[in-house]
């Protein structure tokens, strides 16, 4: 048996072989860790099963993952298929620089899982990093963001709740008055006094501080995202008790969140010792009882 084709209990620490555990399963394996390939592990799961899927894959050869492959147009089909209708994955993905030209790889994924699998691309938001200094280049920019595509299946989003979203308007509460809408047609409407909402919607830059963000615990993993990150898009998109996935879970920030949120959640990983880092954060970091309000 390789260690890879283990599943790790949450509850009780016992490892089993996964195609014990797997292969008979018509229900998803709601609140665990697995260890295992991703695309094989999604293989036994029911469709039209999970809300979210929150994830952040290895891309190029930017970092070794202890030496592991993967198939990303695989991984989009199999995400595709056990997605509830409505459901969306946002998938924090950049490319690699290699000899002062980009490798693609965000873009073409994006397009290749639309085109292959029928995903929407439903918005692509950019995460912009700040805090930390980043790579000192001579004939480079510093690159402070990442992408964020979200792809929907099917229609339109099942669940919608931006309300955690919402930032302060600059000038919320005062009043404006300025030329009258322009309507298609040409024709102005009559000038209005309007009053500023306090607040407005977030727009599709979202910002996250990366320096000192989580636990001694949680990087002792190498390329982990922001801990906020999946708990504004779970709170956006996965309704309360519903289901969220990361194939890709590595020190287990998306399951953290979403087990503080109140939902159910599933973590995949290839590497027996990032399970390993996940199991523990899911008893040291997770309040127990739906912690909504811990951002
Ligand atoms: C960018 S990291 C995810 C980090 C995570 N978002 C966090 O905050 O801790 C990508 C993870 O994918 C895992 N991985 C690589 N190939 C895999 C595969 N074929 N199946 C499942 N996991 C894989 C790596 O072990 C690594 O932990």
């Amino acid at each position: 048996m390789r260690t890879t084709d283990l599943y790790l209990s949450p509850v009780l620490p016992v490892v089993v072989p996964v195609s014990d555990v797997l292969s008979t399963h018509t229900e998803l394996p709601l609140d665990s860790i697995i260890c295992g390939d991703a695309v094989e592990v999604l293989k036994t799961f029911p469709s039209s099963s999970v809300d979210i899927v929150v994830t952040s894959p290895p891309y190029d050869s930017v970092r070794d993952y202890k030496g592991f492959s993967l198939d990303l147009h695989a991984v989009g089909g199999e995400l595709h298929r056990v997605l509830k209708d409505g459901g969306v994955v946002a998938m924090v993905i950049q490319d690699q620089t290699k000899n002062f030209g980009k490798s693609l790889t965000s873009f073409r994924t994006i397009i290749d899982w639309c085109d292959s699998f029928g995903f929407k691309l439903f918005e692509t938001v950019i995460y912009r990093k700040f805090g930390a200094e980043g790579a000192w280049w001579n004939k480079r920019f510093r690159v402070d963001h990442e992408y964020i595509p979200i792809f929907l299946k099917g229609d339109r989003p099942a669940y919608f709740d931006k309300e955690h979203l919402k930032i302060p308007s600059k000038h919320g509460g005062k009043t404006m008055t300025g030329g009258g809408t322009r309507l298609t047609n040409g024709i102005r409407i009559a000038t209005r006094a309007i009053t500023i909402n306090p607040m407005k919607c977030r727009g599709t830059i979202w910002e996250y501080l990366t320096a000192g963000d989580g636990s001694r615990l949680k990087h002792e993993h190498p390329a982990t995202f922001p801990n906020k990150l999946p708990y504004d898009f779970i709170q956006c998109f996965c309704p309360p008790g519903g289901v969220v996935l990361d194939p890709f879970v590595g020190s287990g920030t998306t399951t953290v969140a979403a087990k503080n949120l109140g939902r159910s959640y599933i973590g995949i990983d290839i590497a027996p010792e990032y399970c390993a880092i996940a199991e523990k954060r899911m008893v040291e970091e997770c309040a127990g009882e739906s912690n909504a309000g811990l951002f």
